[in-house]
């Protein structure tokens, strides 16, 4: 059956994913209204269905609208805000039909009197009930003497959930080194904002949300869930309405009060909002995201994400030769299949206060350049990786001595420094072409595997001197970032990146559709790291969580754990190490070396099976095979998602287990005495 289809004569729209129908009608006043979001339904019981006419018949704020535009009687939150020349504002849609390529769905709508068109965009998958939305918005003027349309707001999507289901909101908040931390809250009957005003996506909110009717739990009932590709600033309002009308969420890229101009000719494309409806709870929400990200956005799924040794908080900014091949001896001696040289290597760099932006070797840590350490590392059969920071200057660097006016600032006013440096703009193309240029000679003269790209601060004094239009490089920033990272992966069709910003400032869809995992926290310290993690998981799947073991006491929050337990919890994502491993004992050299040959063995579980946030655990499965990764103090732990009948046989003990015991009194576990038991349970299917 065809996934988008089309009723002409009421002009309904149905587009249908494996478990779930989603459908639209253009109205009468040519506005296309939102008819159903849920249960799978036929076009014949799509087009029966009444429209939620919230603009003519009621005195509902949320309008139920695909698109909520400003004009007419309309009072809700506008997903679209134009300004036209001669002050006007306001939409009136003409609809001007539609194209259906396959499972995409190109709705195309013009104003009735200005010249701006605007296509909505749906896109369905076979393997996903993810459903994408975008829309490209355009100028038709064809002469550039024309006047430009301004743009106040301009939104992806709008998603509406039936009023009835619209009672509780799920997000993360958070702060550096405290990223992703869940909040399940009930939702205020008024509008709700989660917003980043800074220039990227951000530590203190992620660009999505769910919604319930209160009563979801990990395990079943309806979640409607929507998330944002994008990783500049965003908005993403709900809006709870107390007369019944839809709860509706729109969302899209910039935050509130930028304004740029549309000009005569130009098209305008939004990052993708996408909305997955789920009847299986919070976990099954979060499966369904992780297999979308894994089937239809990373540019390498299928690889098995290595195990790293990354450098910074065993040496920080004292970086050397020597230093950094000590660690690499005793990295390649656990197993470690990657070793990334973190901040330091570069410049004048011995410190955050200089030295970004000379992307060279500092000449008295390295005088014969990197390749001996490269060797060294490659003669230890790892592969080797290298941090930067391409968007960022030191005031004190020959770039920005040479080049003052390549970074954002305004006029008459400061030029704020957050960690000693400034913002390189990324909007101007002679400052993208310099990176990619330099960035494409690192990665070629070394043959670098991997890069950990990381971004530090936030955008302050965003101007651009002399551009008449420069609130729009608040998105072509981001943009420009996005174009020198995919030209990079172009160019070096080997190299694998990791995206970072102090921590998980900038964890999200538009950064994983062009790297391959990311740092989701600068916090390594495993008791905070399962709430980091638990939070990170609600969208992005374990193969993308960089997760760390490092020393202990834990030099951020001085907490003393045992090393297994910083194991276990790390062993939940993407393996890495980045302890002072020089100050590691023979014993626990040992043990972390027969940990990390664990994790090799329950790596493909772990990394692509399907994830069951369980009690103080989480449960992976692929197939046959079943992980458990448990932390807490109970002695046995129900598990999930596993067929009644089955019976599954324990790969270290041989000792067998119904499944319907598993999942109705639980898996015994037998932790280990002390401080913070963990383990970690391999199951095979009979
Ligand atoms: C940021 C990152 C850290 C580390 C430092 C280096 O804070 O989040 O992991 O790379 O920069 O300066």
């Amino acid at each position: 059956m065809s996934q988008v289809s089309y009723d002409a004569p009421s002009r309904t729209y149905l587009l249908t994913t494996p478990a779930t129908s989603y459908a639209l009608r253009i109205g009468a006043d040519d506005a296309p209204q939102h008819v159903h979001w849920g249960a799978p339904l036929t076009l014949a019981q799509a087009v029966a269905l009444p429209t939620h006419d919230g603009v003519t018949s009621s005195f509902a704020s949320t309008s139920g609208e695909e698109l909520a535009v400003e004009g007419g009687a309309r009072f809700g939150v506008p997903s679209l805000l134009v300004r036209y020349a001669d002050g006007a504002r306001c939409v009136e849609w003409v609809h001007e039909g539609h194209e259906i390529e396959g499972n995409r769905l190109h709705l195309r709508l013009r104003d009735r009197h200005y010249p701006l068109a605007c296509t909505l965009h749906y896109a369905v998958h076979k393997d996903s009930d993810v459903v994408e939305r975008s829309l490209t918005l355009r100028h038709l003027g064809t002469d550039e003497a024309e006047a430009p349309i301004e743009v106040l707001r301009c939104d992806a999507a709008c998603w509406s959930v039936p009023a009835a289901a619209g009672v509780r909101l799920s997000h993360t908040v958070g702060e550096w080194a405290g990223e992703t931390q869940l909040r399940r809250t009930e939702a205020p009957y008024a509008e709700t904002v989660f917003t980043s005003r800074r220039g990227l996506s951000g530590h203190y909110g992620n660009p999505w949300v769910m919604v319930d009717a209160g009563d979801a739990t990990e395990d079943r009932g309806d979640v409607w869930s929507m998330v944002l590709a994008w990783s500049g600033s965003w908005r993403i309002t709900a809006h709870r309405d107390h007369t019944g009308g839809p709860f509706t969420v729109t969302g899209g890229s910039g935050h509130d009060g930028l304004t740029w101009r549309l000009r005569p000719g130009e098209s305008h494309e939004t990052p993708v909002f996408a909305g997955q409806f789920s009847r299986s709870g919070f976990g099954g929400t979060s499966r369904g995201w992780h297999r979308y990200v894994a089937e239809h956005v990373l540019p390498r799924p299928d690889e098995l994400r290595p195990v790293v040794y990354n450098s910074w908080e065993a040496t920080g900014w004292d970086v050397t030769l020597e230093g950094q091949r000590a660690l690499a001896e005793r990295a390649a001696a656990l197993g470690v299949e990657l070793f990334v040289v973190d901040d330091g290597w570069f410049g004048r760099r011995t410190s955050d206060r200089a030295g970004l932006g000379d992307w060279h070797p500092n000449p008295e840590r390295f005088p014969h350049g990197l390749g001996p350490l490269v060797q060294e590392v490659r003669r230890l059969a790892m592969r080797f990786g290298l941090w930067v920071e391409p968007e960022m200057t030191n005031p004190d660097s020959d770039l920005y001595r040479e080049h003052p006016d390549w970074v954002l600032h305004m006029p008459h006013r400061r030029r704020t420094e957050l960690r000693h440096q400034l913002v390189l703009n990324f909007a101007r193309t002679d400052v993208t072409e310099w990176a990619f240029t330099w960035l494409d000679q690192l990665v070629g003269t070394y043959t670098i595997d991997f890069l950990k790209w990381d971004m530090n601060r936030a955008l302050t004094e965003a101007g651009w001197p002399g551009n008449p239009d420069a609130e729009r490089l608040w998105s072509d920033h981001t943009r420009g970032v996005y174009a020198v990272i995919d030209r990079l992966r172009r160019a070096h069709p080997g190299l694998r990146i990791e995206g970072c910003s102090g921590g998980g400032g900038r964890a999200d869809l538009g950064m994983l559709a062009r790297t391959d995992q990311t740092w989701i926290s600068d916090n390594t310290d495993a008791d905070d790291r399962i709430a980091i993690q638990h939070g990170y998981s609600q969208i992005y799947p374990a193969r993308t969580m960089s997760a760390w073991v490092t020393d202990s006491p834990n030099p951020h929050t001085g907490r003393t754990t045992p090393l297994a337990y910083r194991f276990h919890v790390a062993m939940a994502g993407a393996l890495g190490i980045g302890g002072d491993l020089s100050r590691w004992t023979e014993a626990e050299l040992a043990e972390a070396r027969d940990l990390v040959a664990l994790y090799k063995q329950i790596r493909p579980v772990v990394q692509h099976g399907e994830q069951y946030r369980l009690a103080d655990a989480v449960q992976h499965r692929a197939g046959e095979k079943v992980v458990v990764i448990a932390w807490g103090r109970s002695r046995s732990l129900r598990l999930a998602g596993l067929s009644p009948s089955a019976v599954y046989v324990d790969d270290a003990t041989g000792t067998e287990h119904d499944a319907a015991t598993l999942l109705t009194h639980g898996l015994p576990l037998h932790l280990p005495k002390g401080d913070r038991p963990s383990t970690v349970v391999r199951l095979t299917r009979r």
